[in-house]
């Protein structure tokens, strides 16, 4: 049975598109149900139109507490559910942080996706932070959301060589073609219900072959 999906974003949108296209071509069993952005007129939104994809814009600015923005984006994200069960909130570029309020409301129900290989340079810019840092090797993460800056659990993650021409930019594109891989990737198993959590409560996807996700330049 097809993944639901409400996607949340705040900006150019280009993982959405990326799982629109996985959708559109057979590689991603799910539906985009919705696509909520806190800010007006980005990329994003004009991506999901395009799609034949409802949106939504729910300003942060419009609510007088993290609290109270948290409580109304759950309540739109509910109502877009037709089988809540079935469903999965995909912060794909939404530049806020989520707190108890939302997620609790959708148990590891919630994912992300971050522009390095977590735990190192967590937050914002993460591609200038590792290329300030002079690592060799970045990458990309998706992991569950929990309350913590990008601390939620790591479900699977692509490595990027940083090159020795690099900027901040190529290096950050680079990572981006990853992104778009990994996170339909993902989504996929999600779909095929291979998640299971170890004696640790580490994730781990039953049958997958961790080589489709190895390093390309
Ligand atoms: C991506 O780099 C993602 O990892 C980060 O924000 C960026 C969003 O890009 N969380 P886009 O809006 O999907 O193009």
């Amino acid at each position: 049975m097809s993944l639901e999906l409400v996607v949340l974003v705040s900006g150019s949108g280009s993982n959405l598109q990326a799982i629109l296209d996985a959708i559109a071509g057979g590689a991603l069993d799910a539906r985009v149900r919705l696509v909520v952005s806190n800010l007006e007129g980005v990329k994003a939104l004009a991506r999901a139109s395009e799609a034949g994809v409802a949106t939504c814009v729910l300003p942060h600015k419009g609510f007088a507490s993290r609290k109270d923005f948290d409580a109304a984006l759950a309540e739109v994200v509910r109502g877009a559910f037709e089988r809540p069960e079935r469903g999965v909130v995909v912060l794909a570029g939404f530049m806020r942080i989520l707190g108890p309020t939302f997620l609790d409301a959708f148990p590891q129900r919630v994912v992300n996706i971050h522009p390095s290989l977590l735990p190192a340079f967590p937050g914002v810019d993460a591609q200038r932070q590792a290329f300030d840092k002079g690592v060799r090797i970045t990458g990309c993460t998706v992991h569950l959301v929990d309350a913590g800056t990008d601390t939620g659990p790591i479900l699977a993650q692509a490595a990027v060589p940083v090159l020795d021409d690099d900027d901040r930019d190529r290096l950050a594109a680079r990572i981006l073609v990853q992104e778009h891989r990994l996170l339909p990737a993902v989504l996929q198993w999600l779909a095929e219900e291979r998640l299971r959590f170890d004696t640790q409560g580490r994730p781990r996807f039953v049958g997958v072959v961790p080589a489709v996700l190895s390093p390309h330049p």
